[in-house]
């Protein structure tokens, strides 16, 4: 969800006034998705290296995180939303932690849509913890390291259980991944969009999501 900090810059404000209105964003894309056929939604909302940001800027997006959940947790378990957290839980506030694991708890059954919100995400920081459980296992001799394929390490990610990305939407006018879902975005398609996030309306996601839909996927094989 990237450009809220230029957004809010370019109108003479905070760069938490940008956050503030992407978050308006997240919950008019996440309206979107049942008319637009999507069932699973991933929101990168903090990496691990958006730690090294101003701490007053940190704390406001924590803030922000901790408001926004308590704000539409009813809107989003009535309107059948699963929501899970993935990213390290480590260095998070012990209150937002909670908030994380109630919302979570509250929405487990919900099947409408399945949105993940990345936290303190980073594509080979969560490689390396998933490493380091597979190590685990193997140690204690409940996992046969021969038998580790590329299918079954995936059972170790945050995302154990989820479809890879079918499309991948980078916001604000930047051409890179900055380490977001690095293993399962092997074969997605990549929509890389002018408009700041928080002008990314409905509208903007349907246009992404036609584009999309007019390509041609091959997962390497040969096809016609
Ligand atoms: C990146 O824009 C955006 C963020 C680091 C924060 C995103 C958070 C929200 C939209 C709040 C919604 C919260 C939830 C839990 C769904 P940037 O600051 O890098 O923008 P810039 O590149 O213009 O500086």
């Amino acid at each position: 969800m990237d450009g809220n900090g230029r957004w809010a810059t370019a109108r003479g404000k905070q760069r938490l006034f940008g956050h503030q209105a992407g978050g308006a964003r997240v919950r008019e894309v996440v309206e979107s998705c049942p008319g637009l056929g999507v069932k699973y939604l991933t929101v990168f909302a903090f990496s691990t290296e958006n730690w090294k940001r101003s701490p007053s800027e940190v704390s406001g997006l924590m803030t922000l995180f901790r408001r926004y959940i308590a704000k539409e947790t009813k809107a989003l378990d009535d309107n059948g939303v699963c929501v899970r957290f993935i990213g390290s839980r480590e260095r998070l506030d012990g209150r937002l932690i909670t908030m994380m694991d109630q919302l979570e708890e509250l929405t487990k059954d919900n099947d409408v849509l399945y949105l993940t919100v990345a936290i303190n995400y980073g594509g080979r920081d969560e490689i390396a913890r998933a490493t380091q459980r597979v190590a685990i296992e193997v140690a204690a001799g409940r996992l046969d390291a021969a038998t580790i394929t590329a299918e079954t390490f995936g059972n170790y990610l945050d995302t154990a259980g989820l479809p890879d990305p079918d499309l991948v939407i980078r916001t604000s006018g930047e051409a890179r991944v900055s380490n977001f879902l690095l293993w399962q975005s092997a074969y997605s398609e990549f929509e890389f969009v002018q408009t700041l996030w928080p002008d990314f309306s409905a509208e903007v996601f349907a246009d992404c999501i036609s584009s999309f839909a007019g390509r041609e996927r091959r997962f390497g094989a040969v096809t016609g």
